[in-house]
């Protein structure tokens, strides 16, 4: 069966991508089918576990942008597979010319307050998100922009080559992602831990930070190798600040991504946070009703875990 599955991946991984990931005509809910997706997984754990083992040596020959892309973009804006924070840059060299462009990549906030008025409709529909300025040369944004170009031309959406996890996922590293989301296993860079910004439903009497969105349903948002690509590089400004110096290692984004991609099953009626953060006043006041059901949460499920 595994065979099956190193023969055909290469040809899925890009469908795997695709909105319609989950239906039935796609060639990777096919081959997640064919691979025996057993019910009691989640299918995105069974996903990531098969990723993890079989592609980490599929990495396709990369054009010299798709690394920058991939560390510096890519948490928030995807080639041909769908808005994230931002749009996704599929034809945006038809949208806008390139000397636009380059000037926008570098400066977008320059842009902006200049009163360019395509810049204008662009921060109004992805309000409150805001683009950051990016310290890159002039090269290096021709490389990103011949990258679009082609990946546009040929219908291709990008997949990021580093965007895997080091080993499988066993069961023990949700826990261990725990503790390390929850600073009880501090980051071994030294780095503030996650929820010193963040929440989990279920992380305990306190809660976590509110600075960034809560966590809970973090895997409806985004597709693991999006995940994982955060986890990796995270490029949003407040995360860079901190992370950039002090990146995760392999074995903290395995556990991060296990307890994160779990979060939610104890707590189904989760929802992520749409587009940016808001910190909704109700949160703080249900909080303490949510902290309650929460503790007798997490003691039933250890109460099935002991046994
Ligand atoms: C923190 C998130 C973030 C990062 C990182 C980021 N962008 Fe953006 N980008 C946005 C948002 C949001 C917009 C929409 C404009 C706005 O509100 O700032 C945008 C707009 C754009 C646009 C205009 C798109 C269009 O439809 O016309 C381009 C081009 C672009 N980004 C390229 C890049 C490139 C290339 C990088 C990496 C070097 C990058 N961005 C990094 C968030 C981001
Ligand atoms: C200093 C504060 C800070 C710390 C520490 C921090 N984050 Fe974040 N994080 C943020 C902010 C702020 C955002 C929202 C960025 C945005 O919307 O542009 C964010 C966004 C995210 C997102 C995307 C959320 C979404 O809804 O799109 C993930 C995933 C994430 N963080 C994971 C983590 C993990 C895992 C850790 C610990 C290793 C961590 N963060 C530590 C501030 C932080």
């Amino acid at each position: 069966m595994s065979k099956v599955i190193l023969n055909t991946w290469d040809r899925a991984l890009p469908a795997c991508k695709a909105p319609n990931a989950e239906s039935i005509e796609n060639p990777c809910a096919q081959l997640l089918k064919q691979a025996g997706r057993m019910p009691a997984l989640p299918g995105r754990a069974l996903l990531i576990m098969i990723a993890a083992m079989l592609f980490a040596s599929a990495a396709s020959a990369q054009q010299p942008g798709a690394q920058l892309f991939e560390k510096s973009c890519y948490s928030c804006h995807n080639i041909g597979s769908g808005d994230k924070k931002g749009p996704d840059l599929k034809g945006v060299l038809t949208r806008q010319p390139k000397d636009w462009l380059r000037e926008f990549i570098l400066t977008p906030n320059a842009v902006y307050r200049r009163g360019d008025a395509y810049a204008q409709q662009l921060f109004k529909k992805w309000s409150p998100e805001v683009m950051p300025d990016q310290a890159l040369s002039p090269d290096q944004i021709d490389q990103i922009l011949a990258l679009i170009d082609d990946l546009s031309k040929k219908n291709e959406a990008f997949v990021p080559a580093g965007a895997k996890l080091s080993r499988a996922i066993v069961p023990t590293d949700i826990d261990a992602g725990r503790d390390i989301f929850t600073g009880r296993r501090g980051l071994s860079t030294g780095g503030a831990s996650c929820n010193s910004c963040h929440s989990v439903l279920g992380i305990g009497r306190l809660g976590g930070g509110t600075l960034g969105p809560d966590l809970t349903a973090i895997n409806t948002k985004y597709k693991d190798p999006e995940l994982i690509a955060i986890l990796q590089n995270p490029a949003f400004p407040v995360m860079k600040s901190v992370f950039a110096a002090r990146p995760l290692n392999d074995e903290e984004i395995v556990q991060l991504f296990a307890y994160l991609q779990n979060a939610k099953a104890a707590f189904p009626a989760a929802q992520a946070t749409p587009g940016a953060i808001i910190i909704e006043p109700w949160f703080i006041a249900v909080g303490f009703a949510v902290t309650v059901v929460a503790l007798v949460a997490m003691s039933f499920i250890w109460r099935k875990r002991l046994r």
